[in-house]
């Protein structure tokens, strides 16, 4: 069996980070004989410079056949005063929608080696901390009808029952297999979807009797993940406001450049980035972060191909490097010396 992987390497530290996930990978395919086909396509700011449209028809077909999308970072300065349809982040919003990859799944885990860039107190976070977010991601305010005139702008905010219960499944099947807690971010002092989203959580509770299900506003919700984060299990969020607080999640471990994610639909298809962005302040200089981009790999063994074994490899090889002070400028500490993109990479495949 050979995993197709269709390959974006997107734009600004895009092309470095990916360069070592697949290196990570063809490691992980030596060692445990598995066979993975790479496919590089283009999407983003690079395929708008090369073919004048952010996600060219070949790109989406390319992905639609494939395994497992592995996705870089797209995005930059470059394209910032196109209209809002034209820009690079379109091409990643068209993917997630036309792949029907509804549930993004964030893991914020805070490793103990880096304990000293957490910006939270000690006490708080004492023990760690392990939530895994999970996001709506093909509807809401994201993808609802929206109008824009330089007078006047509108964007419409909207859910289905059948969209909130599918998401909301996934967060309890995920709690179910972690510490059966969910709590469920909302608007629903506010906004009529946020009630719809209340209401359809609530009434599923019965169906998984063993997971503690508990609600919260987005605005104390925020607040409690920097207070009082190891509270949270699995937080099942919308769209919008799970990109805010997947950000403040990242950040509370220490770094953005530490977390991966996933974004899955119902088959195996999966799309798997980093959670932070294109960066292009540090792109070329061999000073990103590979790591969310490398986990995000293991992510894709895991949940796309069921390589579980190879997928913790993984994850092991990252610890023990971070164990070995192996460290990128981001997460080193005060007058420690800091490694590269590309050494990191190496590293980490080393100890696969
Ligand atoms: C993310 C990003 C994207 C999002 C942008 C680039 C469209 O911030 O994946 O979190 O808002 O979903
Ligand atoms: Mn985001």
């Amino acid at each position: 069996m050979t995993y197709k992987i269709a390959v974006i390497k997107g734009d600004g530290i895009g092309p470095e980070i990916i360069n070592e996930g697949i290196k990570v990978l063809k490691k992980v395919g030596e060692k445990f004989s598995v066979k993975f086909e790479f496919n590089e396509v283009l999407a983003g700011g690079a395929a708008i410079d090369a073919v004048g449209e952010c996600l060219p028809y070949e790109t989406l077909e390319v992905c639609k056949n494939s395994d497992a999308v592995y996705l870089g970072a797209v995005g930059g300065p470059k394209w910032d005063d196109l209209k809002g349809e034209e820009r690079p982040e379109k091409a990643l919003l068209k993917l997630r929608k036309e792949l029907d990859l509804f549930a993004n799944i964030r893991p914020v885990i805070m490793y103990d080696e880096l304990k000293d860039a957490c910006p939270l107190k000690d006490e708080i976070v004492q023990g760690g901390l392990d939530i895994v977010i999970v996001r709506e991601l093909t509807g809401g305010i994201y993808f609802g009808e929206r109008s824009y005139s330089d007078e006047y702008a509108w964007d419409k905010m909207e859910y289905s029952k059948v969209e909130v219960e599918r998401i909301a499944k996934k967060a309890f099947e995920i709690a179910g297999k972690r510490n059966k807690k969910v709590t469920s971010i909302d608007k629903s002092n506010v906004l009529d979807s946020s009630r719809l989203w209340r209401k359809t959580v609530e009434s599923m509770k019965e169906e998984y009797k063993d997971i503690e299900l508990n609600h919260m506003y987005v605005d104390n919700g925020a607040m409690q993940l920097v207070v009082n984060p190891k509270q949270f299990d699995v937080i099942l969020t919308g769209n919008m406001f799970g990109d805010i607080l997947s950000d403040e999640g990242s950040i509370i471990t220490g770094s953005l450049g530490m977390l991966p994610s996933a974004s899955l639909g119902e088959g195996n298809l999966g799309m798997y980035e980093p959670v932070h962005g294109s960066a292009p302040d540090i792109a070329g200089q061999n000073k990103a972060n590979p790591i969310a981009t490398i986990l995000s790999a293991a992510m894709m063994l895991k949940y796309s191909f069921g390589l579980m074994e190879e997928g913790e490899a993984v994850e092991n090889a990252v610890k023990k490097a971070l164990k070995d002070g192996i460290r990128s400028n981001d997460i080193a500490k005060k007058d420690e010396k800091s490694y590269g993109t590309y050494e990191i990479g190496d590293k980490i495949s080393k100890y696969i």
